[in-house]
């Protein structure tokens, strides 16, 4: 166990674990079973597709770097995130329709080495919104953090998705700093 505000040294990623929970449809009005796949980096692969969605997501929102995210590939992410599990302890968890066999949402997070937390990812199918799936992968994402002895934990938003704010109010995040980017490069430069 690791108290509150000490560092961490191991980097072992979480053991691979799956848990079916019953959860309730409330568009359906009938209970379906949502099954949670948790890991390390090595369940990358399987989040690909949400991760793209995800992608395309920003890309529609954001109002000057749209560009970059529409040209951002799967296989960039997937470096970034290996080369930070060597560092970072990084948890992937999924969220299943273990009825349909479909995936319905994940949820990315790190824990660096002093003990700061992050939520690197976070969707769900549109199909499944409104249903409860990000809130239990948060609070599960959570309460992993908590059991770690992060310190605290950020997420990073896309500018001009501010209607996020709120979801993320629940869990305890508030608004800290604003990012300002330049690409250097005026041919990717997005007049306002
Ligand atoms: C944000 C997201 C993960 C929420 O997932 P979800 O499964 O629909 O959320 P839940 O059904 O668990 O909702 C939990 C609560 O948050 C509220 N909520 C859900 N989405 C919200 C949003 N976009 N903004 C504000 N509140 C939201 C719900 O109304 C619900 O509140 P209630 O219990 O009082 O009704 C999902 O909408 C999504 O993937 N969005 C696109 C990607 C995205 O924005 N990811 C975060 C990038 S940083």
């Amino acid at each position: 166990m690791y108290g509150r505000g000490r560092y961490i040294t191991k980097m072992e990623a979480p053991a691979f674990s799956k848990e079916i929970k019953p959860f309730r449809s409330v568009s359906f009005e009938m209970r379906s079973e949502t099954e949670f796949i948790c890991g390390g980096v090595e369940l990358i692969d399987s989040i690909r597709e949400m991760w793209h969605q995800l992608n395309l997501h920003a890309s529609k929102r954001s109002p000057f770097f749209s560009d970059q995210f529409s040209e951002r590939t799967f296989q960039l992410r997937k470096e970034e995130m290996v080369s930070k599990a060597k560092t970072c302890r990084l948890r992937i968890e999924i969220a299943r329709d273990a009825t349909a066999s479909r995936d319905l949402g994940y949820c990315a997070s790190s824990i660096d080495y002093f003990g700061n937390g992050e939520i690197e990812s976070l969707f769900v199918d549109d199909e499944a919104r409104r249903r409860g799936v990000g809130d239990a992968l948060m609070r599960r994402t959570m309460e992993w953090m908590r059991q770690q002895g992060a310190r605290s934990t950020v997420v990073f938003t896309v500018y001009g998705d501010e209607s996020i704010f709120s979801f993320y109010a629940r869990y305890g995040f508030r608004p800290k700093m604003v990012m300002l980017e330049s690409s250097l490069d005026p041919a990717h430069t997005e007049q306002p």
